[in-house]
């Protein structure tokens, strides 16, 4: 994969944004409030003149870079210890620019048990997750994933603003369209011969007991090649070898095309969820308010999927909106996932 290309916010359009957020933070709006009233929703013009460069990614290449979107970060305490303790003010004009400008792609969800249904998250390290798969871990590698690949309503696109990021901690991303697999495992990768459950974020919600929806790992989009791949989390549905093997080959493919981008504080990732798989290299966490600290907000802009993900149980997981998100979405829900107000 490329190196990353970065498309940078024009100063005009930077600043009135930026006092858009002000105006609304005076207001008390904060990042998982304030898409709940229509009156906070950034105005038509500026929503056009955002669009010129934060639009979503073309398939073809999978991600964005943005720069320029945040105003000063001075505000900003330290890296909380774990994603519950930060302090909503402190963050609330990063938070809600982030929440904005998602909300310009498409409808901003979180889940009920996750974050406590928050739609703005802290991706920070935390004590005693250092070597889990999961985003507060640390010191093992984040392995290659789709966002909530469990889920039949997981994002379309995944989006990562930078607070803070002073070692440099490198985020990874491969493009399922940049493989080099023989056509015999993307066959088999097409056969709905895996499950994927929740992973570690949500504890116990009782996978185990639910049945098994077969999954396939790829499938052809219309524009193209797409995936679903979680290997940390997925659990095989057949015995044959050759299935196996044609996963852990997917892994070897992203390894070889996959690169290392480095946020910097005020980048913003915007990740196609079907199209790119993406992870962390491992660092070692410092634990003194310095830390590596990205917020993350998930978006609906539904396309097409495989027909039997619309049978699926998603482990009874389910979305929360915003309720003016809600209004918004339009036919987002495809199925299940009820939809909750957030703020
Ligand atoms: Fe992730």
């Amino acid at each position: 994969m490329s190196l990353p290309q970065i498309d940078y916010v024009p100063g005009e359009t930077a600043i009135q944004l930026q006092e858009a957020v002000r105006s609304r933070v005076a207001a008390g709006a904060l990042g998982n409030t304030v898409l709940s009233r229509p009156e906070w929703q950034l105005p038509g013009p500026l929503r056009a003149a955002l669009g010129t460069t934060v639009a979503l990614p073309c398939p073809s290449r999978g991600y964005r870079m943005v720069r320029g979107l945040f105003g000063s970060l001075d505000a900003v305490g330290p890296t909380p210890a774990h994603w519950s303790q930060d302090a909503p003010r402190e963050t609330a004009e990063f938070d809600v620019t982030l929440a904005l400008v998602a909300e310009t792609l498409g409808a901003v969800f979180g889940w009920a048990d996750q974050q406590d249904g928050r739609l703005v998250h802290n991706i920070l390290p935390s004590k005693g997750c250092e070597d889990m798969q999961i985003g507060a871990s640390s010191v093992v590698p984040l392995a290659w994933h789709t966002e909530d690949g469990f889920h039949p309503e997981r994002a379309d696109f995944l989006l990562l603003a930078c607070v803070r990021n002073p070692d440099g901690v490198g985020s990874r991303l491969a493009s399922i369209r940049d493989v080099a697999l023989d056509p015999a495992d993307l066959a088999r990768l097409r056969e709905p011969s895996v499950t994927i459950e929740p992973d570690d974020s949500y504890g116990d919600h009782g996978a185990p007991r639910m049945p098994s929806h077969g999954m396939a790992t790829v499938w052809d989009g219309p524009d193209g090649l797409c995936v679903r791949y979680d290997p940390s989390y997925t659990r095989f549905l057949t015995e044959e070898k050759e299935v196996i093997r044609s996963l852990e080959r997917l892994g070897d493919a992203f390894e070889e095309c996959g690169a290392v981008i480095s946020m910097s504080p005020g980048d913003l990732l915007v990740i196609d969820n079907d199209v790119m798989v993406h992870g962390r290299v491992s660092f070692r966490p410092r634990y003194d308010g310095t830390d590596r600290w990205l917020k993350r907000v998930l978006v609906r802009a539904p396309r097409s999927r495989p027909e039997s993900e619309a049978h699926e149980h998603g482990f009874g997981q389910e979305r929360v909106f915003s309720s003016a998100a809600v209004r918004g979405a339009g036919t987002g829900a495809r199925t299940g996932g009820s939809a909750h107000p957030a703020g």
